[in-house]
């Protein structure tokens, strides 16, 4: 079994300095695991770590940029020197860049998918090596959001790499299981973070975008108006614990989002034709196409609530 018992485990947490990744790095901190709160800015980290109890020797501090290959490594380093293992990788960092399509430059592109795609394959690149290596059981979980269910407003680059990391938690999945790696894509809706002064945050080389006209207001509107409603970082936390617990694969929080969901499932299914396949090409598909996976979290999740 994966990672019912997390006492004494590491976690390593991408964007840990702020936001949600600070706030599983509390809650798992309490729960008796170590974490490495990894994060672009200093700053950030050394204000996020001086929030736990003084000379935590469960809590380390790291400088990372996960679109950098080179910078992941060594923060991987680090962290194993001073915990000797890491067990669970929460790929957490990400930026919300929200924008029109139609106005997208490649530096929005680029940027947009190195750190909230790349991130995440940077991410996985550099750790699962290191946990298979231990051998004890483990985790991956993948902040996605509800814009990696179904997409919704202005934010077509953000929407297509919230996509692609729930594909990758779902191909990872099943692969991972025989080796006692649990793996969960998290997607939460509005949550009470820094996420809206995005635009402070983008190195030089991505700076060619217009994206970023208007964005000190819409930040402070959001600031104000939007993101105090939304949920908070530590029932978050206290949400991804259970789930990296229980091992679900989809993380959901926000049951408001269901309805969405819904209308694009089952656009999706009105959408198949209904002529009957030939069945030699349904023979050849089933050689190639095998995935109890989602049956699998359909019967635990219904075995949970009772139902069977
Ligand atoms: P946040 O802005 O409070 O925290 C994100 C952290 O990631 C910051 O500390 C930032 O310095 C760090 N970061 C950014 N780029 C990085 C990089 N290249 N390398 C390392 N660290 C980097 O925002 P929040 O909301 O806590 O974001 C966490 C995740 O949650 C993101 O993946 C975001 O897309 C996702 N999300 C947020 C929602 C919200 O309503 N706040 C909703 C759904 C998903």
């Amino acid at each position: 079994m994966q990672m019912e018992r997390v006492e004494g485990a590491v976690a390593f947490i991408t964007g840990g300095a702020s936001g949600m990744g600070l706030g599983m790095a509390q809650v798992f901190s309490r729960a008796g695991m170590r974490v490495v709160i990894a994060d672009i800015r200093q700053d950030a980290i050394d204000a996020a770590v001086r929030r736990f109890p003084p000379a935590n020797p469960g809590v380390f501090g790291v400088q990372l940029d996960v679109a950098d290959r080179s910078s992941y490594v060594r923060a991987a380093d680090a962290a194993e020197a001073t915990f000797g293992k890491i067990h669970v990788l929460v790929n957490n960092a990400g930026v919300g860049i929200v924008g029109s399509l139609l106005t997208a430059t490649y530096a929005d592109w680029d940027w947009g998918m190195a750190v909230n795609l790349g991130g995440v394959i940077n991410g996985i690149q550099t750790i699962l090596p290191r946990i298979r290596r231990h051998g004890e059981p483990g985790h991956i979980v993948t902040t996605s959001s509800m814009s990696g269910i179904f997409a919704a407003g202005l934010a077509g680059i953000y929407t297509t790499a919230k996509y692609a990391v729930v594909g990758l938690m779902e191909s990872l999945r099943p692969e991972l299981e025989p080796l006692s790696i649990g793996v969960s894509a998290f997607c939460p809706g509005l949550v009470d973070t820094n996420i809206g002064d995005v635009d402070k945050l983008r190195p030089a080389e991505y700076r060619d975008s217009t994206y970023g006209s208007g964005a000190a207001e819409r930040a402070a509107f959001m600031r104000e108006h939007i993101f105090p409603h939304g949920m908070s970082p530590i029932e978050i936390g206290e949400r991804v614990l259970e789930g990296i617990r229980r091992n679900d694969l989809w993380i959901l929080t926000h049951s408001e989002y269901r309805e969405g969901a819904q209308q694009r499932f089952d656009a999706i299914l009105a959408s198949f034709p209904t002529d009957p396949a030939p069945p030699e090409r349904v023979t050849a598909e089933a050689m190639v196409v095998r995935n109890p996976l989602f049956v699998a979290e359909l019967e635990r999740r219904l075995a949970r609530s009772g139902s069977t």
